[in-house]
């Protein structure tokens, strides 16, 4: 099935896969996704991102059209098991008669899914550079949903400015990345802010916290000054896609002394091991 998508019941090439001008997520950004990891045909924590997706659907009050099981018998066929890769998976409200803000009558989902190899990321083992950007995004950020343009434009301003990441502030206290969760080492507690509407509730963060709290590495859940994330002596961002990168400089000043933490290196390993598993 390599090169092959699903497009609303069916298996075809890429190069076919069209959807209406109409589509409510092309009109809109009317839509969720998920974008969930194979590592060697093994879909990872693939019951976290489906329970995601069912919140994202009932917050966006569309009806999931699939249980978890036939979420999985959909999405097998498009991985390739020689290649560790993820899955992006995205639903919109459908195609509408015409474009209209309000929800139409009766409409069916448009079910879109492809799968992508994972290209190994230097920064993730190396470390990155960041900025803090102000958070310019919406007031439903654990939505995971498709209308991204303040992410794409924030990730763009960090790229632009020869930066991995932007570090987002509101109220001056830490959110999250354009496109991850953070982690931070305050006076030797790996603390990472709360859930709430303002971040996403990242599947790699909760597997994190999860195997910190195994291994007895004190952990909290609790607001990140901006000042305390410029004390802090390690930064991480997490995401499915780049799983636990390391920040080693921040708004143009090294994190502690410029390297990547101690830290950071007992939860990668501690991390792979379960892959692994
Ligand atoms: N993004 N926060 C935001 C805003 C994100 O977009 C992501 C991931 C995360 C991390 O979530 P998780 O650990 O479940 O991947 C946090 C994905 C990878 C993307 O948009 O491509």
């Amino acid at each position: 099935m390599d090169n092959r998508v699903y497009l609303n019941g069916e298996y075809l090439p890429l190069k076919d896969a069209k959807i209406s001008v109409l589509d409510r997520g092309f009109l809109f950004g009317d839509g969720v996704y998920e974008v969930i990891p194979s590592y060697k045909g093994r879909l990872f924590e693939f019951e976290g991102h489906i329970k995601r997706l069912e919140q994202s659907l009932a917050e966006i009050r569309i009806e999931s059209p699939c249980t978890q099981e036939q979420w999985r018998e959909l999405l097998l066929p498009l991985i390739d098991e020689s290649f560790d890769q993820y899955i992006y998976l995205h639903l919109t409200r459908g195609v509408a008669p015409k474009r209209d803000h309000g929800f139409p009558e009766e409409t069916e989902p448009t079910v879109f899914a492809m799968c992508s190899n994972i290209i190994p990321f230097a920064g993730r083992v190396s470390g990155i550079k960041c900025v803090t950007l102000d958070d310019s995004r919406w007031n439903l950020c654990h939505v995971k949903a498709t209308t991204l343009l303040a992410n794409v434009l924030l990730r763009q301003q960090a790229l632009d400015s020869d930066s991995g990441e932007a570090i987002l502030l509101r109220d001056g206290h830490v959110t999250e990345g354009a496109a991850s969760n953070l982690f931070a080492l305050i006076d030797g507690v790996l603390t990472t802010p709360p859930l709430s509407k303002d971040i996403l509730p990242g599947i790699t963060r909760e597997l994190i916290l999860k195997i910190a709290r195994t291994n007895d590495i004190a952990v909290a859940e609790d607001s990140i000054s901006e000042t305390a994330l410029k004390q802090a002596e390690e930064i991480w961002l997490t995401s499915s896609t780049r799983e636990i990168v390391p920040v080693i400089e921040l708004d143009g000043q090294p994190v502690k002394d410029g390297k990547v933490g101690k830290l950071w290196h007992v939860l990668n390993t501690l991390f792979q091991a379960y892959k692994q598993q």
